[in-house]
């Protein structure tokens, strides 16, 4: 896949199956996984899980975080609240290399109930070997963070 990394994974009961796959093929890679839970089909809430793999992404635990629920809405939407924080939901392999390549995203949100397993699989691979471009991209990210619009 690439090079050994540690990855935050978190998701509620909708996408705890996935989750768990994920964690499977990450560590069969060579990778180091750190697993937030949940762990099994009780209903949970989502931001407890996506809080903590975004904290362990900030604090620079883990390299990247992957968040599954069951549509990746509230993941992401709770992700992307972190400053540092650059959260792609992603559904196919080219929006995987994209939200990487232009996004620099640290975090990968899934859907669960959206996606199948082999298209997940696809995406982490892509998500994980993408490298950032900079250039043009740098600027841009630099304006994330702004409340006020830009002159
Ligand atoms: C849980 O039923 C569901 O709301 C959650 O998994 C997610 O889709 C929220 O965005």
């Amino acid at each position: 896949m690439t090079r050994s990394l540690i990855v935050a994974l978190g998701a509620d009961h909708g996408g705890v199956a996935l989750k768990n796959r994920l964690a499977a093929v990450l560590i069969e890679g060579g990778h180091q996984v750190q697993d937030f839970g949940t762990d099994g089909p009780a209903s949970v809430d989502y931001p407890d899980f996506a809080h903590a793999v975004c904290a362990a992404v900030t604090e620079k635990r883990a390299d990247f975080g992957i968040l599954v629920c069951g549509t990746g809405i509230g993941m992401s939407i709770t992700a992307n609240r972190y400053p540092d924080i650059r959260c792609g939901l992603v559904h196919d392999v080219t929006t995987a290399r994209l939200t990487r390549a232009h996004n620099d995203a640290n975090v990968l949100a899934l859907g669960a109930r959206i996606i199948g397993e082999e298209v997940a699989l696809d995406i982490l691979g892509a998500f994980l070997s993408t490298p950032y471009e900079g250039g043009r991209h740098d600027r841009r990210l630099a304006k994330l963070n702004k409340t006020e619009p830009t002159e």
